[in-house]
């Protein structure tokens, strides 16, 4: 038994009131967020300065009543410690030099990738010490086919057709890539909890566009070895897998990958999760425009979320991340009523 409400629902305990968190709850909504990120000369400096990245993470606990403090890093450090250029453009997301069949076998080889992220396993031990023992504290990172995605791609895309092409011309190089992120994420979220991460997430952001033979190979598979891999070390490890746009796929990613919960995204249908299988912890899943919208339709729509899941452990989330343009007034609300009804 843990008396963190959050901890123990990944772990299938159902709550009277279900727990809340926000992807990503730190960020560009807060002025606070946007202070401190003029500290860092570049977004990747804010994730490797243990000061300024316990300082984001904790600024959404100082507004609102929530559940949980998600470690605040990127799923794109781990091509960087591999030794692949990352940078971030102002208004325009991510941008690396894209990997190519012969630099792949030199990723990670010239530094371990572990020591270049040891600053963000420092910010995980001093947010372990410094919330409250009720909340619990989630580490992360980035599910391969997702990572990889932006490492074969060079940026983000709504279709992700290079890295789609790529693991078709390229199979063996593609299948040496996605292996060398699995080993680094097992290693990467084991150090996460040891350093006093109390459960991870693994993002699957670019679940969808994938036909069921890619979804297996390039979604199920790197997912379900991560989570042996770390369960492997720690047992029993607290795992969410977040496969966003899985749909008909969800069912198969949940039973086959052995994530304790399952991240929802805002285009699941209600109904449809209901059929899930009824001790699998679910957590999400409101459109983050209703909550830039506000008002009675997001108030409904919360209702309604958390009716549906009423019979089973349940996390109340966004089905993916908040953005900026979010009214903070907004946000106290929506943690209002999860919380208090
Ligand atoms: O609060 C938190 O949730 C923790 C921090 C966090 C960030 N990114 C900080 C961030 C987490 C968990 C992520 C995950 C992440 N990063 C994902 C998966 C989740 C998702 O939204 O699908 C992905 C795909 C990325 C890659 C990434 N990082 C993109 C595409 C961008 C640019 C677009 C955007 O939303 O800004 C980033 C930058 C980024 N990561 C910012 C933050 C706060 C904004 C950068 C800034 O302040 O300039």
């Amino acid at each position: 038994m843990t008396h963190k409400p959050l901890l123990a629902t990944v772990l299938g305990e159902r709550q009277e009131r279900p727990p809340i968190w926000i992807m990503r709850q730190a960020g560009r909504y807060l002025p606070e967020y946007r202070e401190t990120r003029t500290k860092a000369k570049n977004f990747l400096e804010l994730c490797y300065t243990p000061d300024l990245a316990v300082e984001v993470s904790l600024q959404p606990l100082r507004r609102f009543d929530l559940d949980a403090a998600i470690l605040f890093s990127d799923i794109l450090v781990i091509p960087d410690a591999l030794g692949q250029s990352v940078r971030f453009e102002t208004g325009e997301g991510p941008i690396l030099d894209p990997v190519s069949v012969a630099s792949i076998s030199g990723l990670g080889k010239e530094k371990d990738p572990l020591e270049h992220l040891a600053p963000v396993l420092e910010t995980v031990r001093r947010l372990r010490a410094a919330i409250a023992p009720a909340q619990t504290l989630i580490g992360f990172c980035g599910s391969p086919w997702t990572v990889a995605t932006y490492m074969i791609g060079g940026r983000g895309s709504t279709d992700q057709a290079a890295a789609r092409l790529f693991a078709l011309r390229h199979q063996e190089a593609f299948t040496a890539l996605i292996d060398v992120l699995v080993q680094t994420s097992v290693n990467y979220l084991v150090a996460q909890l040891e350093a006093g991460a109390d459960v991870v997430q693994l993002f699957e952001s670019w679940a969808l566009n994938l036909d069921d033979d890619a979804f297996t190979s390039h979604v199920i598979e790197p997912n379900r070895r991560i989570v042996e891999g770390v369960r492997a070390r720690i047992p029993d490890a607290p795992i969410i897998g977040f496969p966003r746009g899985a749909a008909g796929n969800l069912a198969r990613y949940a039973a086959e990958t052995g994530v304790n919960a399952l991240g929802l995204d805002y285009a699941t249908p209600l109904d449809f999760a209901r059929t899930l299988s009824p001790h699998l912890p679910v957590q999400g899943n409101l459109d983050p425009l209703r909550l830039v919208a506000g008002g009675a339709q997001m108030d409904a729509r919360i209702d309604a979320i958390i009716a549906s899941f009423a019979d089973r452990p349940h996390i109340f989330n966004l089905g993916h991340g908040i953005v900026p343009e979010t009214p903070i007034e907004h946000v106290a609300r929506l943690v209002n009523r999860v919380k208090n009804g």
